[in-house]
């Protein structure tokens, strides 16, 4: 999908599809008035016979309007005026997105960007619009034996603002989103890949693949490097499984020579079945979205290398099953990790931080100027913030709030959750330095607390992503999240 965008007069544009929006109680956009005027009051006649009346998300087709050289007009309703903010914005666009999908359109001009978003700027508006196209654009066919409706008739939209002078800055917002937009699809990929095809080995592959392509230098350690490095407590996940772990690196160097990085650090448990504290079948297809924390790596770098940005960025990527087995680890097993502190593993399941534990230890090597984990780590962080923000933990109140920005400018929301020492208390063991879990209180808090133990050498955040990277039911399916959120902190980095 192509995007541009341009300023010019509505009634005369020659396109196949006109989007406009209508407030609540028949009051039009810039758009939508040239658009009545031209037509000899057409819109108003189509209000008043009470066709549409500007409520939010609701859409109507119009074709052959007299006078307007469009094919189609497309009234979107925005809602009220006065509550025209973030989430209004997203809705009528995706709305719009949608509506068009039905159409055999194959180029598109949006005008709701000429309407501003509550106490946000036009970049803001173009940048989701542009990720709602590629949302809606998105699909998921590869492993259905005939895709269900291979024809794609969008091809290019073109986003109206009020102001010629605005035109630029538009346009780099809508190659930033563009970048961003690739990043959160190859994420969604990823995540959708069911656990046969998605292996440690395949993930592996995949960091090849995007190293040769945006040229990173990848580096995969296999089995017995880890052993070398001591990397005892993510091994132990990967003992019960028959699939090698891969412990990738990805070094994207875009920043000065001798600049320490930024290091980005996922969860890439490519099936969670919990091992011997093994979990019940309900829904537990969905845990080969447990690797959805590497896929937002795989996306963020993605979209960084895009964007030609200049800064240095580490990709790491922890991948394993967690399987059951003759050979899988045990509760209350004590194993040494490569901090050389030992931990006992008193459920099998609690096994995401016990991978990221020695990824946590091997990047303090690059003397990172700040490390970013992502996880799908606690069923108790859906509880605590539902499917809407993402759980944000830090020992840097700074990293904190330039994550939490991040999250907000990308509309990739996240929310600071505490990490005080009062949480340290319970994880305490009597066999070894620490347990791999406390008790059920807090349980996404005490899960944050486990990893502190093996990030006190740099600034560090974990982002735990069990509630925000895929959604369950109909839709069922990775968001790419926190890839846009991620994007975001490393271009600020860079600036
Ligand atoms: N991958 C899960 C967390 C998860 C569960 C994310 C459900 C999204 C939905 C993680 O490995 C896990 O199993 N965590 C346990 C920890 C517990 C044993 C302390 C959990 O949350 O139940
Ligand atoms: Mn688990
Ligand atoms: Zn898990």
């Amino acid at each position: 999908m192509e995007f541009s965008v341009k300023s010019t007069s509505v009634a005369k544009l020659r396109t196949a599809c006109l989007v406009v929006g209508i407030f609540e109680g028949r009051k039009l956009s810039a758009a939508a008035q040239a658009l009545d005027g031209a037509s000899g009051k057409y819109l108003t006649q189509v209000m008043k016979s009470g066709d549409l009346e500007g409520s939010l998300g609701k859409t109507l087709m119009l074709r052959g309007v007299k006078k307007v050289a469009a094919d189609r007009i497309l009234l979107v309703g925005l809602g009220k005026e006065r509550d025209f903010n973030e989430p209004a914005f997203r809705t009528a666009a995706c709305a719009a997105v949608k509506a068009l999908k039905g159409t055999g359109a194959a180029d598109a001009t949006f005008c709701l960007t000429e309407v501003a978003v509550k106490k946000r700027s036009l970049g803001w508006s173009v940048e989701q619009a542009v990720l709602c196209f590629m949302d809606g654009d998105y699909r998921f066919d590869q492993l259905k034996s005939k895709a269900a409706d291979a024809r794609r008739h969008l091809k290019k939209v073109t986003f109206q603002v009020a102001d010629k002078k605005d035109v630029s800055a538009a346009e780099t917002a809508a190659d930033r989103a563009a970048a961003i937009g690739e990043g959160v699809a190859l994420a969604k990929d990823l995540g959708n890949l069911p656990g046969n095809h998605c292996t440690p080995t395949y993930l592996a592959e995949q960091a090849i693949e995007l190293g040769k392509r945006h040229g990173l230098k990848v580096e995969v350690l296999e089995k017995k490097d880890c052993e070398k490095l001591g990397m005892g407590c993510f091994l132990a996940v990967a003992q019960g499984s028959r699939q090698p772990p891969k412990f990738i690196v990805m070094e994207y160097r875009g920043g000065r020579k001798d600049a320490p990085p930024v290091v980005l650090v996922g969860k890439g448990i490519t099936f969670d079945t919990g091992g011997i504290s093994i979990k019940s079948a309900g829904e537990m297809d969905e845990m080969k979205f447990d690797m959805c924390g590497a896929a937002s790596v795989f996306g963020a770098m993605k979209s960084i290398a895009l964007m030609k940005l200049p800064l240095n960025v580490v990709g790491v990527v922890v991948a394993t099953e967690n399987m059951p087995g003759g050979n899988a680890i045990k509760p209350g097993d004590v194993v040494t990790t490569m901090s050389g502190q030992t931990v006992e593993i008193l459920n099998t399941d609690a096994e995401g931080r016990l991978v990221l534990c020695d990824a946590l230890t091997y990047v303090e090597k690059y003397k990172p100027v700040a490390v970013v984990n992502m996880a799908t780590l606690t069923g108790a962080m859906v509880i605590a913030l539902g499917h809407v923000a993402t759980g944000l933990f830090s020992n840097n109140d700074e990293l904190a709030a330039e994550l939490i920005a991040a999250g907000e400018r990308s509309w990739d929301r996240a929310w600071h959750m505490p990490l005080w020492d009062d949480y340290q208390e319970g994880l305490k063991s009597n066999f070894a330095d620490i347990p791999n879990i406390a008790g059920r209180a807090g349980g996404a808090i005490t899960a944050a607390c486990f990893l502190s133990r093996f990030t006190k050498a740099y600034p560090w955040a974990h982002l735990d992503i069990a509630g925000t990277a895929w959604k369950s039911g109909a839709e069922k399916g990775a968001t790419g999240r926190p890839v846009g959120l991620l994007t975001h902190f490393l271009v600020s980095r860079a600036a």
